[in-house]
């Protein structure tokens, strides 16, 4: 897991309004499908999709599991304790419309990730 404190420098400007946190060099994460980051008190789990980065809460909304550990499949990962399923651009669960989990901007930059708070996915 990278620490809360990974960097406190300026972001790009071109990554629009933030605040954007600094995680850290890609090469420095491990993912397994998720890589696992503390971010302002909030462990976050960071995929790496076709086509962008995207982060969630880490912590399953059924029963806590992390969902680092869960199974993707494209935009889909599927938690393995009970096989609750996220659309992991919305944050929106597909198994129980209301449910939802918190979601995080994540971009590459230089061989390194920023993160800022997304939108909260609406029922
Ligand atoms: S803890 Fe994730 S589906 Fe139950």
């Amino acid at each position: 897991m990278v620490p809360d404190d990974a960097c406190t420098e300026r972001a790009p400007d071109d990554l629009g309004p933030g605040p954007w946190q600094r995680i850290g060099p890609v090469a420095a994460l491990r993912f397994d499908p998720g890589a696992v980051v503390r971010v302002r008190g909030a462990e976050i789990a960071v995929f790496r999709l076709a086509d962008r980065w995207v982060g969630v809460e880490n912590s399953c909304p059924h029963a806590g599991a992390a969902l680092a550990d869960g199974d993707l499949r494209g935009d889909i990962l599927s938690c393995l304790w009970h096989g609750w399923s996220f659309d992991l651009r919305t944050g929106r669960c597909t198994t129980f419309r209301d449910v939802a989990v918190r979601t995080w901007q994540v971009v590459e930059r230089d061989g390194s990730l920023w993160i800022a708070p997304g939108p909260r996915a609406t029922g």
